[in-house]
Order: structure tokens, then sequence, then C-alpha cells
């Protein structure tokens, strides 16, 4: 079976209030009552997949191994980071833990995919090619020059629904954004990743041997306390930090795209949460106590107080603990400024 490998350790810095160091996006209810973590695993829980092995940041550790048994998908391993070096050196650790021939599919915790079928056909279909060495990523159409993706440009098809990557491009200036979404030949990379452990570490070998050198070090001299496993932390903090799509994806040879049409979504923002989320007659998405009269397209959510509102339009109101966010419709990628504020 194929082996999930769950990535838990970002932050979600644009979800505040709700989403805070210690509660991070991923382990939120944010698009039903299930967490974004506990989708993600439920969407390899049948006999294809084996259970998932888990990487996340040893704060969460409690957190994250309890959210995944009430889901009914407890973690083969788990995985903690003493010490936070992005997604390039997680993935690293994943597989050494792994065995060098298992078929490993990355998945971030924190998005959505409506289309489970479209999913599994997506894999399905790029299964052949991983076997023989490729690394396969999964390509969703772009609709706007979204600047905090990669791109892909989707060459010529060399398996049935299976496409030669022909250009990776992460996180492009909003220029060659809007020129790539023009030439209609790109996709953005959902981010989700099958390949053989053995041909990721060959490939983080050769692009960014530190890594590897310290990822294994690390593995290693690791602390093992039944499921978890605690790398190094002196061997660990020595890796250089970077995303597996710059250390790895952008310069790697043999990499395959699978376009798919499968209701994904970053839930990189309140306002995306809104887009994607079920609305009342008035365009309303609320959440907890709320009691709204009048209220048209507007996100109220609380996870405390109540929040009363009477005749307002196209806003974003957030309460979580001691903290309300209130915004118009449109601002939340503004929730970065606040966070850069809130630090000074
Ligand atoms: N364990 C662990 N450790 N997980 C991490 C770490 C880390 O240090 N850093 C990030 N993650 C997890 C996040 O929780 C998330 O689930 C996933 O890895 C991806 O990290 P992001 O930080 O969210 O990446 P991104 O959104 O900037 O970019 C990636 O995703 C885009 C799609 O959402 C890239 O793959 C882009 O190319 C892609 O378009
Ligand atoms: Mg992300």
């Amino acid at each position: 079976p194929i082996v999930p490998v769950i990535l838990s350790g970002g932050s979600g810095t644009r979800l505040w209030p709700m989403s805070k160091p210690e509660m991070p996006k991923q382990l939120l209810p944010l698009t039903s009552d299930e967490t974004m973590l506990q989708l993600t695993a439920q969407r390899t829980n049948s006999n294809d997949f084996a259970a998932p092995i888990v990487v996340a940041g040893q704060r969460h550790a409690d957190i994250v191994e309890a959210q995944l048994t009430e889901a009914g998908t407890p973690p083969q391993a788990l995985i903690l980071e003493p010490v936070a070096r992005n997604t390039a050196p997680a993935i690293a650790l994943a597989a050494l833990a792994a065995k060098p021939e298992d078929v490993l599919l990355v998945m971030p915790s924190d998005h959505v995919i409506a289309d489970l079928d479209a999913f599994h056909a997506a894999i399905r279909a790029a299964l052949p090619m991983v076997s023989q060495g490729w690394l396969a990523t999964f390509g969703i159409t772009a609709d706007k020059p979204e600047t905090g993706y990669g791109w892909i440009q989707v060459g010529r098809e060399i398996a049935p629904g299976v496409h030669q990557v022909a250009r990776f491009v992460e996180k492009p200036r909003l220029e060659r954004a809007e020129a790539m979404l023009a030439r209609g030949d790109y996709a953005w990379n959902g981010g989700i990743f099958l390949f053989r452990a053995d041909r990721f570490l060959e490939e983080l070998g050769q692009h960014a041997p530190e890594m590897l050198v310290a990822a294994e070090n690390a593995i290693r001299a690791a602390k093992h306390d039944g499921k978890r496993i605690i790398p190094d932390e002196a061997e660990f903090s020595a890796c250089p930090s970077d995303s597996i799509d710059y250390a790895v994806m952008e310069r790697a040879d043999r990499v395959a795209v699978v376009p798919v049409a499968m209701g994904w979504n970053d839930v990189g923002s309140w306002d995306a949460l809104h887009a994607i989320s079920e609305l009342d007659g008035f365009g309303n998405a609320h959440r907890g106590e709320v009691l709204a009269i009048d209220t048209k397209n507007c996100l109220i959510r609380t996870d405390r107080v109540r929040i009363a509102a009477v005749d307002v339009q196209d806003l974003i109101v957030v309460a979580s603990g001691d903290d309300i966010l209130i915004l118009p419709r449109g601002s939340s990628q503004d929730v970065k400024k606040l966070i850069e504020a809130m630090k000074r």
C-alpha cells in the first residue's frame, strides 16, 4: 500500500485569531466539525493506503495524536520535529523512517479536496510512472495570477493522464504569474506529491546534500517512544531550512504532473474560507454563537464570546479567545500585516 505522509508543521498566520502558534490552522475545525488534519487523514483511510506517517512540531504531539485517534486514523509513526526546518527536511525525515521502496503520498494538512474520487483516480494514474522512479505532483487549474503558489508548466503526456513537467516555478512575481495564466499551459502545484522514498532521498542528496546528511544524522540519533520518533535536536538544528519546492522539485529530474479537477482549495485566508463555505440564503457563513439580523455576505465566527450583528454587509468578524478581528471582505490577505504589527 501507499504510505501517506502528512505534514502538520505550518503556522497558518493569515487565519489569526483562530490560528495561533499553539493551535495552527490544520488543528482547527474550519470547514466542518472535523479539523483540517482529521479530514486529511480520512482521505487515505482505505485499503489502498497504509496508516499515515505524520510529521509535526514537538509542541503539538499530544493534540495531533488525540485528533488522529479520535478520527479513527491513528498514525503508524509520529515524527516530532524539535525545530522547524520547512518541508524538504520534514519529508526527508519521513522518507528515512519509511522503507526505501515505499511509495509516499505527501500531503499538506491544511487543504480542502471536495472530490475524493477524482483525487484517488489521479493517484492511480500517477502510480505506474512513480513506480518507475518519477516524482509526481498534482496540477490544479489556475484561474488567477496567484503569487503564493507554485506553478507547473504542463509538458507532453508520458502516460494516460500523466504529463512531464516542462518547468516548475515556485511563488512567482505578479507579472510572471499573469504571463503564465495568459499562456494557459500552466497549472498550480497542489502541494501534494507522490514518489518512492528512495527517489526523493536520491534527488535531495543531489540538490541539497547537507540537508540529507543532517536529516540522516537526526534520525540515526533519534529518541523513540512508542510510535513517537523525536529526531535529535542538535543534528536537526544543523539542517538548512527550505521547502521541497525550492530544494527538490524545481531542480529534480523526471518530474511528472497529473492535472486534476478535484475541488482543491488551500484555505489560505478568511476570504477563501467564506468562498468555499456553505452559505445561508443571504450569503453569510456564520459559526459559533452568532446572532445576526439583516446581515449579508458576511463571515462571522466565534469560539467563545457571543457576537451580535445588525444590518452589516461584506464583513469578516472572527473572535477567538481574547482577540477579535474585523475587516471588510476582500482584505483578509492583510491579516499578515496585522501579525507583523503585533510582533513590533
Ligand atoms: N512537519 C512540518 N514541518 N510541516 C511543515 C513545515 C515544517 O517545518 N513547514 C510547512 N509544513 C506543512 C504545512 O503545515 C502545510 O501543511 C504544508 O507543509 C505546506 O507548507 P506551506 O507553508 O503551507 O507551503 P505553501 O503554501 O507556502 O506552498 C506550498 O503549497 C502550495 C499549495 O498550497 C508549495 O508546495 C506550493 O508550490 C503550492 O502551490
Ligand atoms: Mg500552504
